[in-house]
C-alpha cells in the first residue's frame, strides 16, 4: 500500500467559497431584525448568492473534490454510509461523505431561496408572502447550518480526522495518487476580488444614499424588514 501523507483535497477556491459563505450567511443573519443595519443585510445576502452562484459552477469546473459528480449521489449511497455508520464502521471519504453530501446540497438550495425570496422582496416584486417564505428559507437554512456543523464535529471524531483544519488548509491524510495537484489560486483570487469589490461599493452607496435621519426616524428602526421601504 502507497504510503500516507498530507495531500492537497480542497481546492483554494472551494475554501474561500465556504468561509465567506459562513460568513455572509452569520452577517444576513445576525443584521435580520435590525432596520439600521439593512444595508448590510441587503449586501451580505447578495454576497451569499453571489458565492453560490459561484459554487454552482466550480461544481462543473473546478477540482476533483469539489465537482458535484464526485460527492452527489443518490439515496443507495446515503442509506449505505447511514448503515455503515449504525455499525459503528462509518466508510472514510476523501471528499464529502454521502450525509454531508445532503446537507450541502439542502445549503446550496436554501441558500439561493433564501437569496432570490429577498432580492424579490427588496425590489417588491411580491407580498406579504414573500417575507414569510424568505423568514423559513432562513430559519431552515440555519437549522441545515446547525446539523452541518454537528456532522462535521461528529465526523472528525469518528475518523480522528480533523475537518474544520481540511477545509482551512485544503489537505488531509491519504495516499498521494488521490490528491489533487493545483490549488487554483487564480479562481479563489477572482472570487475573494469580486465579494470584496462588490460590498466595498454596495456599501458606499448605501452609505451615499442614506438621509441624516432624525431622531423621529430612528424611534422608528428596528422592524424586521418594513422599514426599507419607508427609507426608499
Ligand atoms: C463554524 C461554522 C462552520 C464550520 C466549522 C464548517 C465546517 C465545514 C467543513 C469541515 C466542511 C467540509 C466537510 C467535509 O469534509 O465533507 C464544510 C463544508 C461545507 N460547508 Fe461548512 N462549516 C461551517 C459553517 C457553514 C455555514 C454557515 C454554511 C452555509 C451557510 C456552510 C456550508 C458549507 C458548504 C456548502 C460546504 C461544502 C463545501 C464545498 O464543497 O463547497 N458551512 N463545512
Amino acid at each position: 500500500m502507497a504510503p500516507t501523507q498530507r495531500i492537497l483535497v480542497w481546492d483554494i477556491p472551494t475554501r474561500v467559497f465556504h468561509w465567506s459563505l459562513a460568513v455572509s450567511f452569520a452577517t444576513s443573519w445576525l443584521t435580520s431584525e435590525s432596520e439600521r443595519l439593512a444595508a448590510i443585510h441587503v449586501t451580505s445576502g447578495y454576497i451569499l448568492l453571489g458565492l453560490i452562484a459561484f459554487r454552482l459552477a466550480w461544481g462543473f469546473i473546478g477540482s476533483r473534490y469539489a465537482r458535484f459528480s464526485e460527492f452527489v449521489r443518490g439515496p443507495a449511497a446515503v442509506i449505505d454510509y447511514a448503515k455503515s455508520l449504525l455499525a459503528g464502521r462509518p466508510r472514510h471519504f476523501i471528499g464529502h461523505n454521502p450525509a454531508g453530501a445532503v446537507a450541502i446540497v439542502l445549503l446550496l438550495v436554501l441558500g439561493l431561496a433564501t437569496g432570490a425570496t429577498g432580492y424579490a422582496m427588496y425590489n417588491e416584486l411580491g407580498g406579504e408572502w414573500l417575507e414569510e417564505v424568505h423568514e423559513a428559507c432562513a430559519n431552515a437554512m440555519l437549522a441545515v447550518v446547525v446539523i452541518h456543523v454537528l456532522g462535521v464535529i461528529a465526523s472528525s471524531l469518528l475518523h480522528k480526522e480533523n475537518l474544520v483544519r481540511a477545509m482551512i488548509t485544503g489537505r488531509k491524510d491519504g495516499t498521494a495518487d488521490v490528491g489533487i495537484q493545483r490549488g487554483n489560486g487564480f479562481f479563489a483570487l477572482l472570487l475573494a476580488g469580486a465579494v470584496a469589490a462588490f460590498g466595498w461599493s454596495s456599501l458606499q452607496d448605501a452609505a451615499k444614499a442614506a438621509p441624516a435621519k432624525s431622531g423621529h426616524e430612528k424611534k422608528h428602526e428596528g422592524k424586521k424588514h418594513e422599514g426599507k421601504k419607508h427609507d426608499d
